[in-house]
């Protein structure tokens, strides 16, 4: 039998350059958000920004259309969180910074928020936005100025925006060149993320061990 642990060397490249680049203290929190299409658009953000951990509240399953992410979400650890208020207060507990997204009176404009510390950046339902359980644990709001009629955006464009303003910031402070994620996770999800590519791959020839 065929050792499983097989891959195309410049795919281990590129699989080992993007967790090179995975930013661990950036993290994204999603409450209650329904609809397939605006998931599936979120974590595709998230695989692009670097961002490893995508934790969400939902009823069922995650609702994901492939085709909308692009495989995204087999490059994202995307984690169920059944007690939110117990959840943020160990983010907390660990050093992260909550910041909720919402429009209320004491909300701070998102682009003057520092992402280049731990930060846990919650999003909230479209149509109820972020519950008051979840806005009680924010150390800050952050808004992002609307300036016509409607008064909120889709939430996986607010997401986006949040994200590559993080992205920019992490970028200027060189965050981006600095390897973050330890040398173990490195290799678990190394072998994880190949074995995607081996079920999908294993009929072709030229393949390489993986580790
Ligand atoms: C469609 S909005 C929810 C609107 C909801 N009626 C409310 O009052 O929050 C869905 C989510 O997108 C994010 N969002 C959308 N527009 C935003 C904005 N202008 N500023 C900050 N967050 C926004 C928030 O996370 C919000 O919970």
């Amino acid at each position: 039998m065929k050792d499983p642990l097989l891959i195309q060397e410049k795919r281990l490249s590129r699989l080992k350059e993007c967790l090179s680049k995975r930013q661990m203290d950036l993290r994204l929190f999603l409450e209650d958000i329904k609809n397939y299409h605006n998931i599936s658009a979120i974590i595709r953000t998230a695989d692009a920004t670097g961002v490893l951990y995508v934790y969400y509240t939902s009823e069922g399953r995650l609702p994901i259309n492939d085709s909308i992410t692009c495989g995204a979400h087999k490059w994202v650890m995307l984690e169920r969180v059944q007690d939110k208020s117990t959840f943020l207060k160990e983010m907390k507990r660990l050093g992260y910074k909550i910041v909720v997204t919402a429009l209320s009176s004491e909300s701070v404009d998102f682009r003057a928020i520092d992402y280049t510390d731990k930060v846990l950046i919650v999003m909230g339902n479209e149509l109820e936005g972020v519950t008051q359980e979840v806005m009680d644990q924010a150390d800050v709001i952050a808004k992002i100025p609307m300036h016509g009629m409607v008064q909120s955006l889709n939430v996986s464009v607010a997401t986006a925006l949040i994200l590559y303003e993080a992205e920019r910031q992490r970028k200027e402070k060189g965050l981006y060149s600095v390897k973050q994620i330890p040398k173990a996770l490195e290799e678990q999800l190394l072998i994880k993320w190949g074995f995607h590519d081996v079920l999908k791959k294993k009929a072709r020839g030229r393949l390489r061990h993986l580790v």
